[in-house]
């Protein structure tokens, strides 16, 4: 039994609708997905379609594919199934979909034509395919389900599934959120924690391909939507526009007036640096968010990310270079790209030879950051004279992060 499976009753009765039945599993237990952490769990939604022709809307993680099918069997012989829609091919996705293909051998397996050969890729399986394309739409007797691709939001197979009888939206990963629950829809939920972990979700899996899914949400808006359930989490009903403008905001990389300061340090010095220049920032008014690269996951620290203007990146030098936790820090937000014009700064401290802050300069500008001015370093520790140099510097951050906010923010 899979550590989902015992809670899963408790989401089987829930039950969107009478003839769309949640049959997914929770992930109560993860706490690292790929690497992504996941600090309240995930689930792996999929639906079940009872109806003339059943069909089944997405498959779950391997894992699960027992409980899944268990779920299918308590509903209808899965041998039934005609239909097994496959919105986007990734394994937490697909995992069960080879059990479910031999339970429903007659079923046809519904994907883009990408998405057909990320399952091959993947299981090798001789399935029967039907390609969906733009506007392509099959018939389950009272349900029509509508394909509309949205390659690159977030792999090139990705696709949402609408029914425009019942007005709901399968997103697939889009709109969703890493977010273990006994209830369905983000309005039982306490408030604003769904949108929490939506902006986490889209920080770390969606904000290096800004472009298609802006495209994406155009498309999703122009459908007439009560409701959206995602592949991961719980799902939106009634107002979407809090989370449509969410996501139109961090696709744009719209910011707010903050300054993310973000550091490694050796013996205290890089920390006295990073915190002069936050004291200097929340002078002029402005946020500032101060993390530790070794003491916060890199999840929380690209959430912050996503909508910070400006960011100043400290380490003190090791073996000539910056930290280890820097070095993941750059190739992570390498990455994923942060969208929009943001502005870099660095610092830190060393012995004998410097490196790290000159080294972290030179990469930001790398990565597309405009750097605010030279890296402030110190040999070992600041004395009172860098501090109060450091902390004019956060004055300045504070400045760039007004300015870039402004500019950002939509009319
Ligand atoms: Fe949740 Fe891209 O898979």
């Amino acid at each position: 039994m899979s550590e989902g499976s015992a809670c899963g009753p408790i989401l089987e009765s829930v039950g969107i609708r009478p003839d769309s039945i949640w049959v997914g599993g929770v992930d109560w237990n993860i706490r690292d997905f790929h690497g992504y952490a996941t600090h309240r769990g995930t689930s792996y939604n999929a639906f079940l379609i009872l109806d003339e022709h059943p069909a089944l809307i997405d498959g779950v993680k391997a894992e699960f594919a027992g409980e899944q099918l268990r779920k299918i069997a308590e509903r209808i012989d899965p041998a039934r199934l005609e239909y097994i829609i496959v919105n986007h091919g990734e394994p937490d996705h697909s995992g069960s979909i080879p059990a479910i293909v031999r339970a429903a051998p007659k079923a046809k397996v519904v994907a883009t034509k990408k998405g057909i050969e990320t399952l091959r890729a993947h299981y090798g399986g001789e399935w029967t395919f039907e390609a969906a394309a733009a506007g392509s739409e099959i018939s389950t007797g009272r349900h029509r389900l509508r394909f509309t691709p949205i390659p690159m939001a977030h792999w090139p197979d990705s696709m949402v599934t609408y029914d425009p009888g019942d007005r709901i939206l399968y997103s697939s990963d889009a709109l969703g959120q890493h977010l273990a629950s006994s209830v369905g829809f983000a309005d039982e939920l306490p408030a604003g924690l769904a949108m929490e972990e939506a902006k986490r979700y889209f920080a770390n899996i969606l904000m290096g391909l800004s472009k298609p899914v802006e495209k994406a949400i155009e498309a999703i808006g122009r459908l007439a939507i009560d409701e959206v359930q995602p592949a991961h989490g719980v799902a939106w009903r009634g107002d979407l526009r809090p989370i449509l403008d969410a996501y139109g905001r961090w696709s744009r990389g719209d910011c707010e007036a903050k300054v993310a300061v973000l550091y490694d340090s050796m013996w205290g010095a890089t920390d006295r640096l990073a915190r002069a220049i936050a004291d200097g920032v929340a002078t002029e008014g402005v946020r500032a968010r101060l993390l530790h690269l070794r003491k916060n996951d890199l999840t929380e620290v690209a959430t912050e990310i996503l909508d910070s203007p400006v960011i100043a990146v400290g380490s003190a030098t090791l073996n000539n270079r910056y930290m280890p936790s820097v070095g993941a820090f750059l190739t992570y937000i390498g990455g994923l790209r942060p969208p929009g014009r943001r502005a870099g700064f660095a610092f830190g401290a060393h012995g004998w030879r410097g490196g790290g802050a000159a080294d972290i300069s030179k990469a930001l500008e790398d990565l597309g950051f405009e750097i605010v001015d030279p890296p402030i370093t110190v040999t070992y520790a600041p004395d009172g004279a860098v501090l109060r140099a450091a902390f004019e510097k956060g004055r300045i951050l504070a400045g760039e992060a007004k300015a870039r906010a402004a500019v950002a923010r939509p009319a």
